[in-house]
């Protein structure tokens, strides 16, 4: 199998946030597809270890501010390359609260989705969720490929930045 044909799929990427034991919680996430649109449903794909995963079980909702092309590499690297179970990673980003859940300050658009079924896969959880509201920002959404081609570097790059500072 050419492994490699699977990377032809084309994602975006997202911030998901949401909250655990009274503290907001979240990561970036590429596996997040709409389903249908009439309902408005939505299917994430989030690692059963990851904090993330437990607190959308826990809250049974999250939000997902969808990245724009001019995207702070620094995002990407705070939300994916650490775990909220060792760093408040909201307290990193410019962000604001809304009905009681996070979303970056600044992305192209924000959901808010309900989850409504949970099918357990080998290493994932496929939530199965409705969306419930909606909203616009500004900007054309990043596309996963582009991240990998030219942002990724970046985001290690800002995310070594950001470690040194804290050292
Ligand atoms: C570019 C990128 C894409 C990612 N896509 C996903 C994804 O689709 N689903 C997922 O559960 N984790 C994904 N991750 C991994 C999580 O963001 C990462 O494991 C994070 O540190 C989990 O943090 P948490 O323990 O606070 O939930 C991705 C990471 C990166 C850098």
């Amino acid at each position: 199998m050419e492994t490699k044909a699977l990377h032809k799929i084309s994602y975006g990427l997202y911030i998901v946030g949401t909250e655990i034991d009274g503290k907001y919680a979240g990561c970036v996430v590429d596996a997040f597809i709409q389903s249908t649109s009439t309902p408005p449903t939505v299917i994430l794909c989030s690692i059963k270890a990851n904090q993330t995963n437990e607190a959308i079980r826990q809250r049974g909702e999250f939000t997902v501010s969808i990245l724009g092309e001019d995207v702070d590499p620094f995002v990407i690297a705070n939300f994916g390359f650490q775990s909220g179970r060792n760093v408040d990673k909201w307290a990193n980003v410019p962000h604001k609260i809304v009905d009681g859940l996070p979303v970056l300050e600044k992305a192209v658009a924000f959901l808010r989705c309900r989850v409504t079924e949970a099918k357990e896969l080998s290493t994932h959880t496929a939530f199965f969720c409705d969306v419930t509201d909606a909203w616009l920002g500004e900007g054309e959404p990043l596309i996963y490929g582009d991240y990998q081609k030219s942002m990724k570097t970046k985001a290690m790059e800002a995310f070594k930045a950001f470690k040194e500072r804290k050292a």
